[in-house]
């Protein structure tokens, strides 16, 4: 793919009538797709081979002078609603900014390589990533020409924000390039790798508890796990007829009803309501009911409320989680290719030697996982992954890093990874930064767009954050 331009706009009838007038009146719609050129690798491998990088622009709220706030949806395709409808686009509101969201390489439409081959993947670095988005901000910066549909004054500042990786995006790009970003927001942001993330495990169970189910979840876990390690090929098929779910292996089974159970544990906690209290607590609550068959009914009623089809739960199923697809487009198998190569992360049932209890089968183990690495992506792929070294390169370099707004909800199932974790705050304070702790949410909630039934904490900690900004811009 040899494209010579600089960047092509989708529509291109609405580039060549756009005049200055027009423009400034009415900025072209937020879903309008803009691309720029990026090699594919940019520390000269590849042999300067390109790729075109997908954007989207909001300018509504644009003001000359303003900032731009940059954000990339990460492991998810760009949508106009990364910038239309999120916190970021009422503080560029309130501050006269832009808002650009970039997808990231690999996901979505921005694809480097023609499939997703393990030796297609190699370009997947931090590094590249990171240069990706330091090269785009460079050139808005320079000739804002070239790469925005209105005017927009040269040398604008450059806030970075983002949720979950994309807020360890946000955080590394603050500290790798911050004569090109004047801030951060890292929101829930991953930025600690853990190997055996059980951790994740825990966290569930915390949310669980403050509803009140959490023991009875973790029996009806350990009951069904008789079954499942029992090899009794009847008893597994008896389960899954009272589930709901296909016949599959057992550790296949044990993979589905985890990810079965947690899919509500991302809700966002609101004034109306916690989705994990109605959908799987609520099945908890008679105990003249086992608990094995509370968990088959919050198994079904989950199954059915979130539409899932049985092909549909053959592959989540699926201990290589549909990942032998290399054709592009496929989330699951980038990101699976992440925590092979970068930061682990799997999500394992407390380990026998912990002596913790679970609300994950014990077969959802580092062997259940791991084994796709050199199985799926090459066998040159190192297992484990060092995270040693993940987290000396890619944590320790935030250190003392000024300028950066981390927020962790206190039932976020990823606490254990941020930087707000369960056991405390685990980056020492630096100058313009700062670690909030927002109590009762749970992943990534800040970022939402703003509403009336939001938590009280979730507020307090955007106003936190806005005040933060501020100062990062006067
Ligand atoms: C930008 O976002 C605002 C808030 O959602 C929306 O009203 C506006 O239409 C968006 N701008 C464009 C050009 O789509
Ligand atoms: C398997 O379980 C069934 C039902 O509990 C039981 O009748 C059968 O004897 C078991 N089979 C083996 C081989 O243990």
């Amino acid at each position: 793919m040899h494209i010579t331009f600089a960047f092509l706009f989708a529509t291109t009838a609405a580039v060549i009538s756009c005049n200055a007038a027009v423009c400034a009146s009415a900025p072209p719609a937020s879903s309008t797709q803009y691309w720029i050129t990026q090699p594919v690798d940019h520390f000269g491998g590849a042999g300067g081979a390109t790729w075109q990088q997908q954007y989207l622009v909001n300018a509504t709220f644009y003001q000359p002078g303003g900032p731009i706030y940059v954000s990339t949806p990460g492991e998810s395709p760009v949508n106009a609603r990364y910038i239309d409808k999120s916190h970021f686009t009422s503080l560029a509101q309130r501050t006269n900014g832009l808002l650009v969201t970039i997808e990231h390489r690999y996901f979505g439409a921005s694809n480097p390589m023609p499939d997703l081959s393990g030796a297609s993947l190699r370009f997947l670095t931090i590094e590249n990533a990171l240069a990706d988005f330091a090269a785009f901000i460079r050139v808005a910066k320079r000739t804002p020409s070239s790469v925005f549909p209105i005017p927009v004054v040269a040398n604008a500042r450059v806030i970075f924000g983002g949720g979950s990786y994309s807020g360890n995006v946000a955080a590394w790009m603050r500290a790798k390039y911050p004569d090109l970003v004047l801030g951060a927001w890292a929101s829930s942001a991953i930025v600690y790798g853990r190997l055996q993330n059980y951790q994740f495990d825990l966290s569930f169970g915390r949310h669980l508890a403050q509803l009140g189910c959490a023991q009875r979840v973790s029996q009806a876990v350990s009951e069904v796990d008789t079954i499942l390690l029992s090899k009794n090929s009847t008893q597994l098929a008896n389960m899954q007829a009272k589930f709901g779910i296909p016949a599959l292996s057992a550790s296949d089974s044990a993979g589905l009803l985890a990810a079965i159970i947690t899919i509500y544990s991302m809700t966002p906690v609101t004034m109306v309501g916690d989705q994990l209290g109605s959908g799987v607590c609520s099945f908890f609550g008679d105990t003249t009911i086992k608990a094995t068959d509370a968990y088959a009914a919050a198994v079904r009623s989950t199954i059915q409320q979130a539409g899932l089809t049985q092909q549909a739960l053959i592959q989540i199923g699926d201990s290589s989680l549909g990942i032998d697809n290399y054709e592009l487009g496929q989330v699951n198998r980038v990101w699976y290719y992440m925590s092979c190569t970068w930061f682990g992360n799997w999500q394992i049932a407390p380990p026998r030697d912990t002596m913790l209890k679970g609300y994950r089968s014990q077969l959802v183990n580092m062997a259940y996982f791991q084994t796709n690495c050199p199985k799926k992506f090459g066998s040159g792929i190192p297992v484990p992954v060092d995270v040693a070294a993940y987290n000396r390169k890619w944590f320790s370099n935030l250190n003392g890093v000024s300028n950066v707004f981390y927020t962790g909800g206190s039932l976020d199932i990823w606490r254990d990874t941020t930087v707000t974790t369960s056991y405390g705050t685990i980056l020492p304070p630096a100058r313009g930064s700062l670690a909030v702790l927002i109590d009762g949410a749970t992943h990534a909630q800040d970022l939402g767009a703003d509403y009336p039934s939001d938590l009280g904490s979730v507020r307090r900690a955007r106003s936190l954050g806005d005040a933060l900004v501020k100062q990062w811009l006067a």
